[in-house]
């Protein structure tokens, strides 16, 4: 299969890109506009292998899109704003992106009849204090950036039922692991944590995510990607749910730092507290999450000890303005 895979620079997408292309044998196409989220860095090892190609360039853009879908069999989105806190201080370019670059996608995919993947998430459906989010759940989503995600679902569900595209939605909980931008907070605790940087926590820390290992997510997209009915949702959560502050406390022990180094700061606004998803639908098409949380962690504070090479040049660069403004300090040096 040849894949059209937007915003395969970013976190999850060049996890993705990089699965199909070793272990499925995919020829893929990367259309990635290379915003503050997306590196090349991050497919580097993958640049020179047959079957990959790389284009620049936004989803908004439809003559870009239409270049990029050449010769492709289907399309898988990933491309979005991604950042919650990001999408409270500036959400405009959560409209244009989430928004009307997925139409602008939809519209390539119905053109040419191609299978359209959409990535999604579960801050679609909102909050929930107890139990766990089925695909049936209605949708409450409480960020601009969920709320442009969620109405970003709504249009490929109305290009399903309308003009009969091949269009299924893929739903992760919070994903982990290698070439994530450290704004998350995975990342920016272990990268803190390194430097000897205060960890600051919101609120009382006691949100609840659940969290699955990217690669275990990428498998369910490509799982629904191959075998999932055209229409459909499908959740993929991980095995386990945690508490921030027990994420941040379990950080600091991996990388050898004291817990005084938490600094429990003023809570993000609209903030959910829990996220839970049940996904029943995906397994039931072969899928599992292979990677529990405490060895995933494990395994991500080593390759973030292991590769500074790839997040360094970040921590130094236009980050560092960022985390001023959204934390009100500076980084150590
Ligand atoms: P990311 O922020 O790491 O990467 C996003 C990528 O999209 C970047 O490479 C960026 O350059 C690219 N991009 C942004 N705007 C673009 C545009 N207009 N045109 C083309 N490319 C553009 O994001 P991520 O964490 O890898 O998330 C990928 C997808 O998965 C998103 O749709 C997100 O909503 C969804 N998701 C993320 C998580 C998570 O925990 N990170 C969980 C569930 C679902
Ligand atoms: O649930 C899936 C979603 O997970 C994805 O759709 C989003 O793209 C992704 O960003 C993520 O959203 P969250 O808001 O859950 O992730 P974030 O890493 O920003 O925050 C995780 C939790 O940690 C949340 O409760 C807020 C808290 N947090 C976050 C940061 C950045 C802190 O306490 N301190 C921080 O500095």
């Amino acid at each position: 299969m040849k894949l059209l895979v937007c915003g395969g620079a970013g976190f999850i997408g060049s996890n993705f890109v990089r699965q199909r292309l070793r272990e499925h044998g995919d020829g893929v196409v990367v259309l990635d506009k290379l915003t503050y989220a997306g590196r090349e860095e991050s497919l580097q090892d993958v640049h020179d292998e047959p079957g990959f190609a790389f284009l620049r360039g936004g989803i908004e853009d439809a003559d870009r899109v239409a270049e990029a879908l050449a010769d492709c069999d289907a399309i898988v989105n990933f491309a979005a704003e991604t950042h919650v806190d990001r999408s409270i201080s500036e959400p405009d370019a959560f409209i244009t992106t989430n928004g009307r670059g997925t139409y602008v996608l939809l519209e390539a995919a119905r053109d040419r009849g191609l299978r359209h993947v959409q990535v999604s998430t579960d801050e679609v459906y909102g909050s929930i204090e107890e139990g766990t989010f089925t695909e049936d759940s209605p949708l409450r989503p409480s960020s601009p950036y969920s709320a442009s995600k969620a109405g970003a679902d709504l249009l490929v569900s109305s290009y399903f039922h309308t003009f009969g595209l091949e269009a299924l939605i893929c739903r992760g909980s919070n994903n982990y692991g290698p070439f994530q931008y450290p704004e998350k907070l995975v990342p920016l605790m272990i990268l803190n944590a390194l430097a000897g940087d205060p960890l600051p926590v919101y609120g009382d820390g006691m949100n609840v995510r659940n969290w699955i290992h990217v690669e275990d997510f990428c498998r369910a997209v490509g799982t629904v990607l191959e075998r999932g009915e055209p229409g459909a949702v499908y959740n993929a959560g991980g095995p386990d749910e945690c508490a921030n502050l027990q994420v941040v406390r379990r950080i600091l022990e991996l990388c050898g730092r004291d817990e005084a180094l938490i600094e429990l700061v003023p809570d993000r606004l609209g903030h959910d507290r829990r996220y839970s998803l049940s996904s029943d639908r995906v397994r039931a098409l072969g899928w599992e999450p292979r990677t529990r949380f405490d060895d995933g962690l494990q395994d991500t504070v080593r390759w973030y000890r292991d590769n500074g090479w790839w997040w360094e040049p970040i921590r130094s660069g236009e980050y560092r303005a960022y985390y001023e403004r959204q934390y009100g300090r500076a980084l150590r040096d």
